[in-house]
């Protein structure tokens, strides 16, 4: 059984890694069942995807003492060159649904609504001082106005391509079937498996040593 611990304290990303991750061999623990104390977090200092995911993952590591996955998303409007991007979270002080009302203000006007969100995700493996990244993305529309409950941050905004509802509408099912971190978490899927048979052939992910 191999234990990986899961670097975040959003519930929400740990039940949808935790779902998508399903494998007999491998079980996702949160950080405190890794002893790592609730408050514990990471300034997201990086200015990429996959510096903030490794600086997050080797933080937890230093804690838990044990292989640790990290993400860091962001949504990315074309109309905005790429904003809100790294600064997704954060990107203007308030709730997620004030950083939804900001993002249509911006876009008022705008034909333009092509957004992608994107996740990389830093599996760190502090025995080897190692790490390997995957990449997911889904390309959508940012729609006119927010519809749906569920899910968080930017989902009653974003309508992924080849559907008219947003993430928020479609609900928690359905996106982990299509979305950004289910895609990168496939990816880590398939390398786990892999790595658990000894293999480390035609594994489709971006890895590197350091
Ligand atoms: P994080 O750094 O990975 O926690 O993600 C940064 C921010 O991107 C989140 O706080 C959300 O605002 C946004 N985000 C990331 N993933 C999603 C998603 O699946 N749905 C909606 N918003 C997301």
């Amino acid at each position: 059984m191999t234990e990986l611990v899961l670097a975040t304290n959003n519930a929400n990303k740990l039940r949808e890694i935790q779902a998508q991750l399903a494998l007999p061999s491998v079980r996702v623990l949160s950080p405190r069942e890794a002893g790592v104390p609730a408050n514990f977090d990471v300034e997201e200092t990086g200015e990429t995807f996959t510096e903030n995911a490794l600086l997050k993952a080797k933080a937890f590591a230093a804690i838990a003492h044990a292989p640790v996955v990290a993400d860091d998303s962001g949504l990315m409007v074309h109309a905005l060159n790429g904003e809100p991007g790294v600064h997704s979270k954060r990107w203007i002080p308030g709730s997620d649904h004030d950083r939804n009302m900001h993002l249509l203000e911006k876009l008022k006007d705008q034909s333009d609504r092509e957004a992608e969100f994107i996740t990389v995700l830093a599996l760190y493996l502090p025995d080897t001082d190692t790490a390997h990244f995957f990449e997911g993305r889904v390309s959508g529309k940012i729609g006119a106005e927010e519809r749906g409950n569920a899910g968080f941050g930017y989902d009653p905004l974003f309508i992924p391509d080849g559907y008219t509802q947003t993430f928020a509408e479609l609900g928690e099912e359905v996106k982990n079937t299509l979305s950004h971190r289910a895609r990168a978490v496939q990816k880590l899927k398939v390398f786990l498996e892999a790595w658990q048979e000894g293999s480390d052939a035609d594994v489709s992910t971006i890895s590197r040593s350091y």
